[in-house]
């Protein structure tokens, strides 16, 4: 579709332009911008919160650690990863060196709110028919208010802007989770969410 074309050469503008970001201090500590992956027309947008160590190197959206288990609870589900455009509300990794090591370290309101403009054009771009936030920070930045991931998990709620969304756990939660069963249950959860999220793009 001629349309579709022109979206995904504005999306790849768009990319090229954040790649030069400094709207927040972020950029410094960072090694680039790790902007969304995926097809425009997408039917599915997954959101996580910030890239980590390994996709600030690498240059991709969740392909450390977390992304690991989401692709297997995206194959769990019965979805395409190649078919789902897979972002970060805050595109850069933020981190506090320590030896070493580079420490994860969660986004403030600022660098949250400065870096929405991105978000917002992607999903201008991409056009999807449901936004999935993963996590709290994703669910609040997109939602535009507080909200409780256990009472809203799992069903359709409307985003800021009028966009469907639907909110689930983060996968590297799933991770933090030390006990062998408890974690089962979150995979579980996980997965049936994004079965969900496909059950409501489907009735639309
Ligand atoms: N966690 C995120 O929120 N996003 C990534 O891309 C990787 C880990």
């Amino acid at each position: 579709m001629a349309s579709q074309k022109a979206s995904a050469a504005k999306l790849a503008e768009v990319a090229g332009q954040a790649k030069a970001c400094t709207r927040c201090p972020l950029y410094r500590n960072a090694t680039q911008t790790i902007f969304g992956e995926g097809p425009v027309g997408a039917k599915l947008m997954l959101v996580g919160e910030q890239p980590g160590d390994q996709e600030d190197i690498a240059g991709h959206p969740f392909v450390g650690p977390a992304g690991k288990i989401l692709d297997r609870a995206l194959v769990d589900a019965g979805i395409d990863r190649t078919q789902v455009y897979v972002t970060n509300v805050v595109k850069h990794f933020k981190n506090e060196p320590r030896g070493k090591k580079r420490l994860h370290k969660k986004p403030n309101r600022y660098e949250v709110e400065v870096c929405k403009v991105w978000l917002a054009r992607e999903v201008s771009l991409v056009k999807p028919g449901l936004v999935v936030a993963m996590g709290m920070t994703a669910a609040e930045a997109l939602a535009g208010r507080p909200m409780t991931l256990a009472r809203e998990r799992g069903k359709e709620i409307g985003f800021d802007a009028g966009q469907r969304g639907m909110v689930t756990v983060h996968p590297s939660s799933i991770l933090r989770v030390p006990d062998r069963a408890a974690r089962h249950k979150a995979y579980a959860g996980f997965v049936r969410d994004l079965k969900q999220a496909l059950k409501v793009l489907q009735a639309a």
